[in-house]
């Protein structure tokens, strides 16, 4: 078995996925990117990493069965899986006021799937080799929606609600096994899914919601997971962490 701690990062190939990716590979892990649909991304991100060893996976977590597919080819190809990051995620706009009942029941499907389902199944999955090994440690990005309520996609602040609930629940369950779990909380983070949603909003008025006056980076993300997957955390584990330059307490 390699000595090399391997990382299984879900939406990789972008934004906050891809910044904890860039992190954990120059704190010495080697990267499983999952990417869906932008394998151009994913293929440069794998030459961007540092040390050697990273490859590139295919799979849409919010399949399930997709999912056990993700978690057994990284298995086959490294032998062990020592960190999982759920990044993949998707903020779904809701109407209640004006939208039809089709789409509402469809973003609710499609958000809970992908926000809270995707997640936990790979918690799940990745939690046997964990436990063969005696240790993991799986980290959950969820979001300050989740604390704040979410007029405009209420079924994302439900999912990033529930995950920060399932993080606690797995932290219990799964800690006799040397297995921890976080979750990390962001506000506005600079990212190709984020940007035009707070440009939209106005950058200004967003940036303005932190002290700091400006919106989280992902690298700052990144750097976060990367410091939870390396040692001296375990006593973390069940944290939900707030990474929203303290914006969350100005509202
Ligand atoms: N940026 C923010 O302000 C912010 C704030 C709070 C929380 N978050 C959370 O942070 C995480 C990352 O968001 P981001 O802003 O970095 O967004 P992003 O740049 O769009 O990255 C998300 C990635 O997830 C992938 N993805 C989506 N559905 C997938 C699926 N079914 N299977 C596999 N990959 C999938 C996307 O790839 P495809 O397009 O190919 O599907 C994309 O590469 C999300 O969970 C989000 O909810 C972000």
């Amino acid at each position: 078995m390699s000595e090399v701690k391997v990382a299984l990062v879900t939406g990789a190939a972008s934004g906050i996925g891809r910044a904890s990716a860039i992190a954990l590979a120059a704190a010495g892990f080697t990267i499983a990117v999952n990417y869906r649909s932008k394998k151009a991304e994913a293929m440069t991100l794998l030459e961007e990493l540092a040390g050697d060893g990273h490859q590139a996976f295919c799979a849409d977590v919010a399949d399930a069965n997709d999912a056990g597919k993700l978690v057994s080819d990284v298995l086959e190809v490294y032998q062990r899986l020592d960190v999982l990051v759920n990044a993949a995620g998707q903020f779904t706009p809701q109407d209640i006021k004006n939208g039809n009942y089709r789409e509402w029941q469809d973003a609710w499907q499609h958000s809970l799937q992908l926000n809270l389902m995707a997640p936990v199944n790979l918690a799940f999955l990745a939690a046997k080799p964990m436990k063969e090994q005696g240790s993991g440690k799986i980290i959950n990005i969820t979001s300050r929606g989740a604390f704040r309520g979410e007029p405009t996609a209420p079924a994302y602040g439900a999912a990033k609600s529930g995950l920060n609930s399932a993080t606690q629940s797995l932290a219990l369950a799964l800690g006799e096994h040397g297995i921890c779990v976080y979750a990390i909380a962001p506000g506005w983070t600079e990212t190709p899914a984020a940007s035009p949603r707070i440009r939209k909003q106005g950058w200004d008025d967003v940036a303005a919601q932190s002290p700091l006056g400006r919106i989280g980076r992902p690298s700052e993300i990144g750097n976060l997971v990367a410091f939870l997957a390396g040692s001296e955390t375990d006593y973390l584990t069940g944290a939900i962490i707030d990474a929203n330059g303290a914006s969350y307490l100005r509202n």
